[in-house]
């Protein structure tokens, strides 16, 4: 049997009586709202956290890019939507390919960029469902609400294509400093899109998907009226952001990076195995502020380079060569997409390790 303080480093270790926890709350809290759960795999990228999430409840799982479905969909999964905008003929082979197996949907917010696709499955006799971006607010990609209508009616009638639904994201909810103020960008977040798919089915088109959600507004979106499913990712793992928004304690954390102290150069400086390469060089949010937090210390990470996490050690702690330390990450989501394989762990005890199948497939 290993233990924590076994492993080499640096190594991302997931607890899993934590992970089983987060999964098992938003799978509720999306029961209770009488919504389905999709949750964005983008997360972990791992197969076997997605098996969990469906036995949970979940009605499918959200990814964004065409190698993550194609990694999913050979690892069983059978309900899949690519939230996020799929344009071009190569993709549209890959998704025709899959749709033999596969209940598939993907994002658009353009006529242009679901005809690149829609030609595909036309001329294979097939259709392809696509739900419509509508901007919440984050002002990445989607339509305004004001544009929905005539962007629904231009998609419906792309040979190939079926509108199933509309859907949102409001990942500006990171910059919140007040809960209050997340609160209000969740409500926008189910009301904008609710809204845009009441007008697009009085101008005579179905709307069967009102898809929302991020982590730290899923709890209060999946309440509006007209929502009908949630795509929340990051809460399987949670990280130091959530944290710093509010949305979990450190407590509901899964994941942490196990890293060992190689250099004490100075009494106010220590450097961990950890840097860029390891954590990210994502920011806090809602307000920047160091690489990640060394548990159980209030020294922080300062400075990253690839391989190095330089610590500014504070004055009444001390960090020996050779000591492991355990870093909250700033951004979960970004580590995964870092790392081979994570350890599993319940508590000190080492359980096994998971592959994270999906990682680097971003086309
Ligand atoms: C389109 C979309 N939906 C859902 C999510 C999940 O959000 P979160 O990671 O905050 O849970 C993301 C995250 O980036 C996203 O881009």
């Amino acid at each position: 049997m290993n233990f924590l303080p076994d492993l080499d480093t640096p190594a991302v270790v997931v607890d899993l009586d934590v992970l089983e926890k987060n999964i098992q709350r938003m799978a509720a809290r999306a029961r209770e709202a009488g919504v389905r759960l999709r949750p964005h795999a983008k997360t972990h990228k791992i197969p076997e956290i997605g098996r969990l999430q469906l036995a949970a409840g979940a009605s499918g799982i959200s990814l964004a890019k065409t190698g993550e479905a194609e990694v999913f969909a050979a690892a069983g999964f059978r309900d899949l939507f690519l939230a996020y905008p799929i344009v071009g003929t190569e993709k549209a082979r890959r998704l025709l390919a899959l749709s033999d197996r596969v209940r598939l949907a993907v994002g658009t917010d353009s006529v242009e960029g679901v005809s690149s696709v829609g030609a595909a499955f036309h001329a294979a006799g097939r259709r392809l469902d696509v739900l419509l971006k509508v901007d919440c607010g984050y002002h990445r990609v989607g339509v305004s609400a004001e544009r929905a209508v005539e962007t629904a009616r231009q998609i419906a009638e792309v040979p190939g294509i079926s509108l199933r639904g509309v859907f949102t994201h409001a990942g500006h909810a990171y910059l919140a400093t007040a809960r209050q103020e997340i609160d209000a960008i969740a409500r926008q977040e189910g009301e904008i899109p609710a809204a845009a798919a009441g007008a697009i089915r009085a101008a005579g088109l179905p709307v069967e998907e009102v898809s929302v959600g991020s982590t730290p507004t899923a709890r209060a979106a999946m309440e509006i009226g007209g929502v009908t499913e949630c795509r929340p990712g990051n809460y399987v793992y949670h990280d130091a952001s959530q944290v710093s928004l509010g949305t979990c304690g450190i407590e509901d954390c899964a994941m942490t990076v196990l890293a060992t102290v190689i250099s004490v150069p100075a009494a106010n400086r220590a450097v961990l195995d950890c840097g860029s390469k390891t954590l990210s060089s994502d920011v806090l949010r809602p307000r920047p502020s160091g690489h990640g937090w060394i548990l159980g210390r209030k020294s922080r990470i300062e400075k990253l380079s690839e391989e190095h996490g330089v610590v500014r050690v504070e004055p009444e702690e001390a960090f020996r060569v050779g000591e492991k330390v355990a870093v909250l990450p700033n951004h979960a989501c970004v580590v995964s997409n870092l790392h081979d394989r994570i350890v599993l762990a319940r508590g000190e005890r080492v359980e096994g390790e998971w592959t994270v199948a999906a990682r680097g497939k971003v086309r």
